[in-house]
């Protein structure tokens, strides 16, 4: 039986897309190992956001290469779609396939075996275009994780001045509204009970499709997917936040108090810069709108230092619009230049040193805000999904806001939900105890 494996860089997309490709394997009999076995096809699916993500990825190309030289080596993913003779330099490797032709990589294998002759290195990318939809998806087993993604769209247009991934991406396409509820059903039989809707840039989801937005989409799956679950969102940008979804989020239980809201910069001459179109006082009163309405809900926002030009004070008016928000981390990004992006012309750069002054910084505000998110739990009673066992009769499962929360149970319960009161913390892991048992066991 011939055996594959499998390392997924990068977002969430790539990690649903590898698992697709997974699945494709395992349906023409493939046995699936682990990274660091030896296997006979290995699937890298690289990501390229930063020049650190382009170098991890290369390293685990070469990494597959020692696991077996004589294997077949496929690189895919964002470096393939947009630097394919980058990777082409690396020996050994047997084939780059780019994120449009990625899930279709098992016959590109069967058509390179088949092949007469020498076997040379084969380069398979195509320009993404506005006709290249995200498939249906078909499982074919459970992945096991408690929480499961459906990618429900692909694709960027934005074109932040600092960004690569639209040329990564492509186009917005969005999945058809009926092969999101399809997908979703599947997921929800297979006993899942967390469903995270995710995308390049979720927030435009239906922008392809006539009369279909997010909201809308939210609003259908929550009426025709029944049982016990709930629905998470991915990133969203300021400007996708419609009232119309922060009232859904504050009135339907099924959708968690949850949003994860890019802000880059919170001075309003870099925004100008990063070709992001809000202003600060935009980001402040929307982020405000929300926590008024929704109580006890998580915001989380991805914050980057270091864009050219980014002075002291630009960096002190981040600083201190994400310090007197409502916010309950940060994910802090050094700026990393992308050859091919409209910044990677502009002047002065900040030295890397000063990047990673700004990012400790920030770092540090997000532990506070992290641990007085936690402290204005006490006392509050969540539903989560328990995630794994931690220990003898102890649990960790995931509230709806996105507090992970130890717990002490009898039986085994990961997969379902359970009421849980927060007691206090424990090394920034909130402790509670089980309130009414089981629901839907
Ligand atoms: N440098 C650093 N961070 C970047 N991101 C996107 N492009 C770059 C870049 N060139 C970050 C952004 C985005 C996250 C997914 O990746 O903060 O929100
Ligand atoms: Fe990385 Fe962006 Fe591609 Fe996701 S879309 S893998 S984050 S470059």
């Amino acid at each position: 039986m011939k055996s594959v494996a499998f390392h997924t860089l990068g977002c969430k997309v790539n990690q649903v897309e590898t698992d697709k490709i997974r699945n494709e394997f395992l349906k023409k009999g493939y046995l699936v190992k682990n990274f660091d076995e030896y296997a006979d096809v290995y699937v890298i699916n690289t990501c390229t956001v930063t020049h650190i993500s382009d170098r991890k990825s290369r390293a685990m190309i070469r990494r597959a290469i020692r696991n077996n030289p004589q294997a077949i080596i496929v690189a895919t993913g964002c470096i393939a779609q947009t630097d394919s003779v980058q990777l082409a330099q690396i020996e050994g490797l047997t084939l780059v396939v780019g994120n449009r032709d990625k899930g279709n990589i098992v016959n590109i294998i069967e058509d390179w075996e088949a092949q007469d002759g020498e076997q040379q290195l084969k380069i398979i990318v195509q320009p993404i275009t506005a006709n290249d939809k995200p498939k249906a998806v078909h499982y074919m087993q459970h992945m096991q994780r408690s929480r499961a993604f459906v990618k429900v769209q692909d694709g960027c247009q934005s074109f932040c001045s600092y960004c690569i991934v639209p040329y990564a991406r492509g186009p917005v396409r969005s999945k058809l509204p009926e092969d999101v509820l399809n997908e979703v059903q599947q997921l929800l039989g297979l006993g899942y009970r967390e469903i995270v809707l995710t995308g390049i840039h979720t927030g435009m989801y239906g922008l392809d499709l006539e009369k279909w937005n997010l909201h809308k989409l939210l609003l259908m799956l929550l009426d025709k997917a029944e049982g016990d679950y709930r629905i998470r969102l991915s990133s969203l940008e300021p400007l996708e936040i419609s009232a119309e979804i922060i009232k859904l989020a504050a009135g339907e239980e099924k959708l968690c108090r949850h949003f994860h809201i890019p802000l880059q910069s919170g001075s309003n001459k870099i925004l100008t810069a990063m070709n992001r179109r809000y202003k600060r006082e935009y980001y402040r009163d929307m982020v405000q709108k929300i926590a008024r309405n929704i109580p006890g809900i998580a915001i989380a926002a991805d914050i980057m230092v270091g864009f050219p030009g980014e002075e002291a004070e630009d960096f002190q008016d981040s600083y201190e619009l994400l310090e007197a928000l409502p916010i309950c981390d940060l994910h802090v990004f050094k700026y990393s230049k992308r050859p091919g992006t409209p910044a990677a012309l502009l002047q002065p750069e900040v030295s890397e040193q000063e990047k990673k002054s700004r990012s400790d910084k920030l770092l540090r505000l997000a532990k506070i805000k992290q641990d007085s998110f936690l402290k204005d739990s006490y006392g509050n009673e969540l539903k989560v999904v328990v995630e794994r066992q931690t220990g003898d009769r102890r649990y960790v499962g995931t509230s709806d806001n996105y507090i992970n929360v130890e717990f002490e149970a009898s039986s085994n319960m990961v997969g379902s939900f359970i009421s849980v009161v927060i007691r206090g913390s424990e090394n920034g892991i909130a402790q509670g105890s089980i309130l009414n048992g089981l629901t839907n066991p």
